[in-house]
């Protein structure tokens, strides 16, 4: 047992460089020049989060509260309006163009497509590739996100992510989308984090169905890969348009969900938990990916080992999402075996979060031996404080040039989020947007932070030309 915590521990935190960025380095270094030519640069949002006027799960959820009363939602919030997205595209269109990126990533709204099973909005599929149509106009390459943690109210009714029918109705759904944008976009996004999807509405319940146990967790996790497989097997059969005429209709992925799992001591039982929780939450999708088996273990709970047909070679790139690093302690009392937190002096965002650029090195310098080309699908900070985040941006994407440097396989980034949006658990308090929004002002006016003049440089730096 011993040896095998030993051989965990090594394989998970010792044979990594831990390289420490100085303000320094970072404060010199002219970020952006040492990207690979073609690289991708943008923003990311999601449906739910910026279109306003929509009806789903989550909806529902909003207006509730948890057991001891506290609402569903930091301060009540609903998503209600949103950023209005729906009808300001043409405002966030400007906003990308004025940063100077060639990527934008967005997601289309399952609820809003299909609001009954087998209703088909066509004119909700029309304006959706009209904004498709005008980035492609302005030299913006679109990437689609075909589920990003919302559900329609039909299917939750048949028992959300638990339903037997969902995989196919994912799988259907996709090929719809597919056939019907296909010919603007190369770049899809199947699902956003399922081990997010499955851990916080499953295991942690702070988000809907708000459901504590780690079997039926294990169950929807499973579930998500089996719906990814037939998600990647429909977009790459309905789409067969090359629309950038790079010579591949279609270029497949999903957005995973990465953190840095640190244990807060050398202990046995803190080395084995953070390894185990690495093992879970960073590798088990991609590896299941790469074999085709889904195994992950949450000790005295679930063990799972089981084939995935199809899923073997469904990812064109590895999409990773990473924001933070996370302490972990043992905790027996605790769903999750553990305890994340930040020990007291680290730098955090608005939510607590750790701000650690080396972080992102390190997984992009690890998951960059795993061979598939990556993109970060998002990467922000949630913060009211403009320094801190300008910074945040010029040392992440300073990661982001030293994993390059270093030989991992990075082609593109992008930045969570392009506006301030409604922040699911969090509602309207936290602040991700290179452009803010006064939530209270109905004319939901974007502001360029000074973020905006940061990422102009890099873009200016990698050779893409911002238009004030
Ligand atoms: C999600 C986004 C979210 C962001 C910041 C990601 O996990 O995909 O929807 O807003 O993190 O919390």
């Amino acid at each position: 047992m011993r040896a095998t915590v030993a051989f965990l521990f090594l394989a998970v935190f010792g044979c990594d460089r831990r390289p420490v960025f100085s303000k320094e380095e970072i404060d010199r270094a002219q970020i952006g020049k040492g990207l690979p030519k073609g690289f991708l640069l943008g923003t990311a949002t999601s449906a739910h989060q910026v279109e306003g006027g929509l009806d789903n799960d989550w909806t529902e959820w909003e207006k509730g509260s948890f057991p001891d009363g506290r609402p569903h939602i930091e301060g009540g919030h609903q998503s209600a309006l949103a950023a209005d997205s729906w009808n300001l595209f043409p405002e966030d269109l400007k906003a990308m163009r004025r940063l100077g990126v060639n990527t934008y990533r967005l997601s289309v709204e399952w609820s809003r497509l299909e609001p009954s099973p087998g209703a088909w909005d066509l004119a909700a599929e029309a304006r959706y590739r009209s904004w498709l149509i005008d980035l492609r106009a302005t030299g913006i390459e679109p990437m689609v996100t075909l589920q990003h943690v919302t559900l329609p109210r039909w299917v939750e009714a048949e028992g959300g992510w638990e339903w037997g029918g969902m995989e196919a109705a994912l799988g259907t759904f996709a090929a719809r989308v597919a056939a019907a944008l296909g010919g603007q976009a190369d770049l899809w996004c199947t699902l956003n984090e399922p081990n997010v999807a499955a851990a916080e509405a499953y295991l942690t319940a702070n988000k809907p169905p708000g459901v504590s146990d780690a079997k039926r967790m294990a169950k929807v996790l499973v579930k998500t890969l089996h719906a990814h497989a037939a998600m990647a097997a429909a977009v790459r059969g309905a789409d067969t348009v090359d629309a950038d005429g790079d010579g591949e209709a279609t270029r497949v992925g999903i957005a995973h969900l990465v953190q840095w799992f640190e244990p807060a001591s050398y202990q046995t039982v803190d080395t084995t938990i953070a390894g185990l929780t690495d093992d879970f939450f960073n590798e088990a999708i991609p590896r299941a990916v790469k074999t085709g088996r889904i195994q992950f273990t949450i000790p005295g709970e679930v063990s799972v080992d089981e084939g995935v047909p199809g899923l073997e070679g469904t990812f064109d790139y590895l999409g990773l999402n990473y924001y933070r690093r996370d302490f972990v302690r043992f905790n027996p009392s605790d769903p999750k075996l553990a305890t994340g937190f930040v020990p007291k002096g680290k730098p955090t965002n608005d939510l607590g979060w750790e701000v650690y650029p080396e972080g992102l090195y390190r997984m992009l310098v690890r998951f960059g031996r795993w061979g598939w080309p990556i993109l970060i699908t998002e990467n922000g900070v949630s913060t009211r404080n403009a320094d801190l985040r300008t910074s945040y941006l010029r040392s992440h994407l300073y990661a982001v040039e030293k994993a390059v440097e270093a030989g991992a396989p990075v082609e593109g980034y992008y930045h969570w989020s392009l506006i301030d949006n409604f922040e699911w658990t969090d509602g309207y308090e936290s602040k991700f947007g290179l452009f803010e929004i006064d939530f209270d002002d109905p004319s939901r006016q974007r502001r360029a932070t000074p973020a905006v003049a940061t990422f102009q440089d890099v873009a200016r730096n990698l050779g893409l030309v911002p238009i004030e």
